[in-house]
This record gives C-alpha cells, structure tokens and sequence, in this order.
C-alpha cells in the first residue's frame, strides 16, 4: 500500500479534531507502528496525539484534556511533568547523562540499589539494572536457572507460573506467560513453563472467601512442586493483583503460601512488582501485606515516576554470592547498553524522594477509599460484578456476553474519552489505576464520569 494511500485513508483523531491534529495522527499512521495494537483497528478507532501533559492530565494539540486514570499504562505515579522530577533531571542532565555500568559506576546507580535494598530491610542486597518490565524478568528468569547450575543442580531448568500471569513479551517472559492472545502466535518459538491454577477471588464457590480459593490454589502448587519439584528452578507469580488479567484480585495467604511451598522444594521464588510494585498495592512492595520477602524481586514501570525506561532484579545476596568466582563463566554476563541509565535512576532517586517527603502510602489509602465511594453506585447496577480495590487499584467487571462483550472495551474506550477520561478495559474489566496525586474534586469527576461512561456503553448495545 502507497504511503499517500495509507494517510488518506487512517486519519482517525479523537472527535471534533482539526486539520493540523488529523495531519499529526495521519503522520503517525503512516510512520509509526504502536504497541499492543491492530493498526488496521485505527481505521475507526482514535488515536490521541498528545501534545503535553501536566499533573494528571494529557492534552491534546488543541488544547482538550484527558485525566489519565490509567498512568499511562501503570507507570505514572506523581503526574505528568512534575515539578521535583523535572528538577532533579534537569541537574541530572548537566551532570551526567549516561555512562556504561560495566566496568564503571555512578552514584545514581549506587544510590538507588542501597536505596531500593534498604526497603527491604537489606533482605535483597543486590540490584541489576535494565530497562524494560520483560527485560527484568528475562533477567531473574536467567539469573534462577544460572543459580541452580553454578550450585550443581543443572537439572533445575523448569519454570511454574500462574494461570493468565502476564510477564512481558520477550520469548523468556512469554514462556511464563499465560495470555493467549499474546503468546499463541509464537507458540513453536516458546519454550513454555507449567502452569498452576490461578488463585483469583473471583473464582469463590458458592459459601467460599478469597483465602478459600486461595488455599485451592495451592494445592495444586504443591501437587505439581510434589511431582517435578527437583527439575524446577523458579515459580514467578504478580503478588497480589494479576493485573493483565483483568485486575484479578487473590487472598495474601496465598503469597505467604507460596514462599513456604518454594522453600520447602528448594524453588525460588520470583515476585514480579512491576506493576504492583511502588506503592500501587497499598504497601511499596507487593510482598510486604504477605510478610514473605521473594528471592528475586522485578520492578519497573512506576520506579522511575514514569519518566524513563528502568527495570530492576532485587536479589538475596546468597543468589549473588553463587556467581562471584574467579571463574568468569560462573558470573551473569548479561547486560542491556543502557543499564543503570543516570537519568533513568535519577528520577528514581527523585520518586522515591516523593515518598518518603510526602506520606504517600496513607495519601493513597484516603483517596482509593474516597474513589471507592464515589463508585459505590456501580455495587448495586444490574450489569456490573466483582467491584473490587487493592490499595490504589479499581476494578469492576461488566456482565455481558456475545457481541455486546467482544466490543465492550473499545467502545468504552470511545465513550471514556468523549468524556475526559483516558481509560481502556481489559475485556470486560473496567479499572482504575491513577496517579497518587488526585485531588478530591478531580476523584469526584472520575467517578461520575465513569459511571456515566459506563451507562453510554451499555446504551450503545453492541453497534459496533
Ligand atoms: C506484571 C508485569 N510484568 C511484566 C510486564 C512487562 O513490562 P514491559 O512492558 O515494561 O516490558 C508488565 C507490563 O505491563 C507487567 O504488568
């Protein structure tokens, strides 16, 4: 296809968009191939070609705004150019952009793994730097079966990972990942891990709790580590919230369970805080509500505010003690050329600043509770199941079924933004995750505007 065909023919830009917006999502089109999409869905679909953004909104080139209760994709925590962000990156700039982290260090680098490993209370000693959430978890993934062989046990190379865990989509992280629609297609170049029944609330029999379904889970976990225990190396598992998943929501026992399942069956454990990492959960880490700290902990997304690319394997300095050898085939020789970015770290430094100025934590725990409800309307709506919270994390599913569910989420999406919201159902699942910095009026408006988005979507039935 021509490119001038191409432009002429994908100009979809939010409604009521002028001509010098239409040419910049035409450009886009025409040049730039987006994650995560159907680029031929943009025939219809919009896309939104922000121009800036500021706080908890995203603006448009001409001038409309969007509250972004998504943190673009769960990394933003603080809002969108933030002031003491953008401080600390502008000296950080002047200083030192970046520096290779192999054979040299910085302090940014430094800083932040003494930082990151204070939080747990020096439990995780070591931090390796990357950049991306998948990149981490090739990482922990390589760094678990490396432990094993250089300890003798080359036979440990299995891995076990959760029903619709999502881990990323390099070929590793695909492996521990259970999401069809991004995995089947490279299904002969993946080398797939064992699966454990998932242990989501949602899946409660009649007269059974969280903990209850909790605890079925994991049963099969030790029926499985029973079975094949000594040829597996790690079990990854998202602590608290799966949230690739639909927001699935599961008992804390359950990750307490699994610590003492691994432990007993000489398996690591691998805590993927990506996304609930930083705060998102109620606690900074994840794994801290289930009082088990993991071998290796993954983090990324909002540890850098949202501003940059960085990722993180915390792990326990016995894990590094296995690889510090004379013998250099016996180190972890892995490396991304960006890793440890000053930049990247610096506005780490400067997030984790925000925290520890700001009493975050118990900000967060306020305002989830007052957006909780402001939602409360939605318990009682005939169309609507499971409206659940885990720390500063929403989510509610709608009840449908046939055309009506296959084109929920994006006609959700459309309606969202004809109302200032930026907001995309996984399926069925309608959730909030928003910066920590709302404010009481703007937590008013997305409520009411989600629910307001909610009854349009359903008015709409299945049209398109
Ligand atoms: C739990 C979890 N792990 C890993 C990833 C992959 O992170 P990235 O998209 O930065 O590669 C994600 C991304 O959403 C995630 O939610």
């Amino acid at each position: 296809m021509s490119r001038e065909l191409t432009n002429d023919r994908r100009t979809q830009a939010p409604p009521g968009a002028g001509e010098a917006e239409r040419d910049w999502v035409a450009r886009s089109l025409a040049a730039v191939w987006h994650p995560c999409t159907q680029m031929k869905h943009h025939e219809r679909l919009p896309l939104i070609p922000v121009a800036r953004g500021k706080g908890a909104w995203l603006y448009d080139r001409a001038g409309r705004r969007y509250l972004d209760a998504i943190s673009s994709w769960w990394v933003n925590l603080f809002g969108h150019a933030n002031d003491d962000i953008n401080a600390a990156l502008k000296t950080q700039l002047d200083t030192l952009e970046h520096a290779m982290l192999a054979g040299c260090t910085h302090e940014t680098a430094v800083e932040l793994a003494e930082r990151l490993s204070a939080l747990t209370h020096g439990t995780l000693g070591h931090a390796f730097f990357a950049s991306d959430g998948a990149c981490a978890v090739e990482i922990a993934l390589k760094m678990s079966f490396h432990y094993w062989r250089n300890r003798g046990r080359s036979d440990k190379r299995e891995f076990v990972c959760v029903a619709n865990g999502y881990h990323g989509e390099t070929i590793g992280a695909l492996g521990v990942t259970d999401v069809a629609l991004f995995k089947h297609a490279y299904d002969p170049l993946i080398r797939s891990a064992h699966i454990v029944a998932s242990p989501d609330a949602r899946r409660a029999e009649p007269g059974e709790n969280a903990g209850d379904v909790a605890r079925r889970a994991l049963d099969d976990v030790r029926a499985l580590l029973d079975a094949h225990g000594s040829r597996i190396a790690a079990l990854i598992v998202e602590p608290l919230v799966q949230c690739a998943a639909g927001m699935a929501m599961h008992d804390r026992a359950y990750v307490a369970g699994l610590r003492k399942l691994c432990d007993e069956h000489d398996v690591h454990l691998i805590a993927d805080e990506i996304a609930v990492g930083c705060g998102r959960t109620g606690t900074f880490f994840a794994c801290e509500q289930a009082g088990i700290w993991p071998d290796f902990l993954c983090l990324s997304k909002g540890i850098s505010g949202g501003y940059l690319p960085l990722s993180l394997v915390l792990s326990r300095d016995e894990i590094y003690a296995a690889f510090y050898d004379d013998d250099t085939t016996r180190g972890f020789l892995h490396s991304h050329s960006y890793t440890g970015n000053p930049l990247a770290c610096r506005a780490a430094l400067a997030t984790l600043d925000l925290f520890a100025r700001d009493d975050v934590l118990a900000q967060n725990e306020k305002k989830a509770l007052m957006l909780m409800e402001a939602l409360s309307p939605l318990r009682a709506h005939e169309a609507v199941r499971a409206v659940r919270r885990t720390g500063t994390i929403i989510a509610f599913d709608a009840v449908l079924d046939g055309d009506a569910a296959r084109t929920f989420s994006r006609r959700f999406f459309e309606q969202a933004l004809s109302r200032e919201l930026l907001l995309r159902p996984i399926g069925t699942t309608v959730y909030l995750m928003p910066p920590y910095i709302l404010d009481s009026e703007t937590i008013a408006l997305l409520a009411s505007r989600t629910c307001e988005t909610f009854e349009a979507t359903l008015g709409q039935g299945a049209r398109r």
